[in-house]
Order: C-alpha cells, then sequence, then structure tokens
C-alpha cells in the first residue's frame, strides 16, 4: 500500500498501523541526529526520575525509551498500538528486567487502576491523533493514571518547524504545493499530526495540567542531519552541551522538529 491508498484508510487505527508498513519506526532513532531527541527527551526525564518510580510508556513503538528505562532498573508497562511492534518490543525483553507490554490504545486505559504510575511518557499517540476531543481524552487517561506528584511527558511534532524541513530537506516544491494551509500555515495532519507551541499549551491548560517544563527537543537536528552525522564523537557531544543549553531557551521552542511538554497535576 503506497502514502496515498494509506491516507484513505477511514479506521484511524487500521490507518496508523498501515503508516508503520512504510516507516521504519525501529530504526528511527538509530543515527547522530536522530539519537538528539532521545537524549534530550531521556536528560529530561531523569531530572525527575527517583529510584523506585513506575514508568507508563505510552505508545511506545518499538520500545526505545521502556528498555532504556527497564535496562536501568525501573518497572516500565508499554503500551502500544500497533501489533507489529508491539512484537518487536516482546522480542526485546531479557529476564533481568522489569518490563510488561500490552497492545491498546491510549485513549482507553481502562486496564490500569487509577494513580498508578510516577511518570507517564506519552511520545505518540498526539502524533496521531487527530480528533481534538480524543487528544483531550488521551491527556485525561494520562492524568487518571498518573499518581498525584507525578510528572507526564508529552511530545507533539512542531506544525511550524515541518514546514522548513519538509521544504529545505525532502521536497523543495512543498511550498507550492497544497500540503499546508497557505495563509495559517496549518499542516495536513497526515501521515502525522502537527501542533504550534501554543496548540501544546492549550491542549494542556483545557486538561487542568500546569506546564512545568517546555522543550525544543531535537532543534534543528533534522535540518542539518547531514552535517551532525559526519561530526566525530568529540564534535558531538559539544553539539549535544551546546543543543541542551538551547533547548529550554523559550526563543528556540518554535524551532524545533518535536516538541516536549512535561506537566503536573
Ligand atoms: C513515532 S512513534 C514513537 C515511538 C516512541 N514513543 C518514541 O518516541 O520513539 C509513535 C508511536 O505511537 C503509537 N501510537 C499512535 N497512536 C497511538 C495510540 N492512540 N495509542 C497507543 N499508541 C499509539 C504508534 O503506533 C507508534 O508506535
Amino acid at each position: 500500500m503506497n502514502i496515498k491508498e494509506v491516507s484513505k484508510i477511514e479506521n484511524e487505527e487500521e490507518q496508523v498501523s498501515a503508516i508503520y508498513n512504510i516507516f521504519n519506526e525501529s530504526s528511527r532513532l538509530s543515527t547522530k541526529a536522530t539519537q538528539v531527541e532521545f537524549l534530550t527527551t531521556v536528560r529530561q526525564v531523569e531530572k525527575y526520575l527517583k529510584p523506585g518510580m513506575k514508568i507508563l510508556d505510552l505508545g511506545a513503538g518499538t520500545g526505545e525509551y521502556s528498555l532504556y528505562f527497564s535496562k536501568k532498573g525501573f518497572e516500565v508497562t508499554a503500551i502500544e498500538l500497533v501489533e507489529k511492534h508491539v512484537k518487536q518490543i516482546e522480542d526485546k525483553i531479557s529476564k533481568d528486567i522489569s518490563l510488561e507490554v500490552f497492545q491498546g490504545n491510549a485513549i482507553n486505559l481502562s486496564m490500569i487502576k487509577d494513580k498508578s504510575y510516577d511518570i507517564v511518557l506519552c511520545f505518540g499517540p498526539l502524533y496521531h491523533l487527530k480528533k481534538n476531543e480524543d487528544k483531550l481524552t488521551c491527556i485525561k487517561e494520562v492524568k487518571r493514571v498518573s499518581t498525584d506528584n507525578a510528572k507526564m511527558f508529552f511530545a507533539f511534532i512542531s506544525n511550524d518547524m515541518v514546514i522548513t524541513t519538509e521544504a529545505m530537506c525532502y521536497d523543495p516544491n512543498f511550498l507550492k504545493g497544497d500540503e499546508y494551509n497557505h495563509e495559517t500555515f496549518k499542516v495536513v495532519d497526515f501521515p502525522f499530526v502537527f501542533h504550534t507551541v501554543d496548540d501544546c499549551r492549550k491542549l494542556l491548560k483545557d486538561s487542568n495540567l500546569e506546564v512545568c517544563g517546555e522543550v525544543a527537543t531535537d532543534g534543528l537536528s533534522e535540518l542539518l542531519a547531514d552535517k551532525i552525522n559526519v561530526m566525530d564523537d568529540e564534535s558531538y557531544n559539544s553539539w549535544l552541551n551546546y543543543h541542551f543549553y538551547c533547548c529550554e531557551k523559550p526563543e528556540f521552542l518554535g524551532a524545533s522538529n518535536h516538541l516536549l511538554f512535561i506537566a503536573e497535576k
């Protein structure tokens, strides 16, 4: 099935599965440039992580974060919509880690009791849920299963940066095309769903959550991938340090492909 055929699938869960038959999630975070997103996110989570905390990873993909934290000794539950991804996580579980995986949808976590997790990672569902009511239901579920002192982490794909990246990295004719509204600059929500910084703030405010951190997760990494990927380790580590310095500055927030919002009750 090609991407045009996938765009016509009406059932949203089926469409997400079909999208990941085209995009290979298992290798997404495997380059120096794409690792910036992973390393920045882990660094933010580790600011709040304390021994014994329980972690829920919603939209766990092929398990990058679940495996990382379970290998550090944390008890992790991964929930993932796409069956293929669930199997890929299961294949990587070893006996010495505490990681359970369920296939499920982040808008219905009825299998989880209220106030069960200290850290909830929601790095995926809000890349795909199209309807505002579904986004709010997902955030409500995250809030419900979080303990009173929990930190909730929400990742979004930035509408405004995607236009630059598409035009400069992938399709020189993108700006002439109809994949975005030429007046509002809203990008068509397919194959992913895009949010401006203000959209993210509004969703969390409407969910009665307090935002305690806003992070430009990967900054210009996708745009500069060719340059970052050929850096030697010393230069790369210096680039990472500089990125960590920039990524929490409000003036860098819009110029990032991924946005990370940290929230509490
Ligand atoms: C781009 S991947 C990110 C995976 C991983 N969390 C990461 O950040 O590397 C998005 C994942 O979210 C999953 N997903 C999308 N919508 C979902 C939903 N409503 N409930 C659960 N998982 C969902 C997709 O199947 C996909 O594996």
